[in-house]
């Protein structure tokens, strides 16, 4: 069986609908995958609730208690480790990571961004996108490499921006993109690797 380890830091969205793709399309049995674990290093996220809900192993690595990102990051590939994962999935985990954290995973690491990368790497991608008169925003899903938001590109989803959009109404148009592309995009990462 292979392990699947999703990482986040708030609602968790795209956790759930990768949790429930994968329950839908029998991943257990049809690509020998399950999501091992969720791991937060917020204590309130609230996808840690719909995760323990659905029987999946839950973990709280709290950022705050450790002295350096490194520290954190050590701990934190440890926890991951215990679930002996071929696949690291970042679902809105807002952390920058160490090349250390990054390599360790090198080849099993995979983040979703809320734009069109390599446009608006890093926060506030939306409000970005509509400061920049852009007419399509989306979604990226890519492997993760030692810099931010770059590497290779596994699936991307456009959506068109609205004359009348605030930054939170293309926020969930690009959302619910999200959901789609990720399960997709880890389906044909798991399909690969095989
Ligand atoms: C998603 O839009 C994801 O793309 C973004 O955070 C949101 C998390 O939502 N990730 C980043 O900005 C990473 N830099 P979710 O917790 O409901 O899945």
């Amino acid at each position: 069986m292979r392990n699947i380890v999703i990482l986040i830091s708030g609602g968790g969205s795209n956790m759930a609908a990768i949790v429930k793709t994968a329950q839908r399309e029998r991943w257990e049995t049809e690509l020998g995958a399950r999501i091992a674990a969720v791991i937060s290093n917020k204590a309130d996220a609230k996808g840690l609730q719909f995760a323990a809900a659905q029987g999946i192993p839950t973990r709280v690595l709290d950022h705050k208690a450790f002295a350096s990102r490194g520290a954190f990051d050590d701990a934190l590939a440890k926890c991951v480790d215990e679930f002996s994962p071929n696949l690291v999935v970042l679902a809105g985990f807002m952390r920058i990571l160490t090349p250390g954290f990054v390599n360790h995973f090198a080849e099993r690491l995979i983040n979703i961004h809320p734009s069109l990368l390599p446009a608006f790497p890093g926060l506030h991608t939306h409000e970005r996108a509509l400061a920049a008169g852009c007419r399509f925003a989306g979604a990226t899903v890519h492997e993760v490499t030692a810099e931010l938001d770059h590497g290779p590109i596994l699936a991307q989803a456009v959506v068109p921006v609205m004359p009348s959009d605030s930054a939170d109404a293309l926020a969930a148009r690009v959302l619910t993109q999200e959901h789609l592309i990720y399960p997709a995009a880890i389906k044909a990462f798991l399909q690969k690797q095989t």
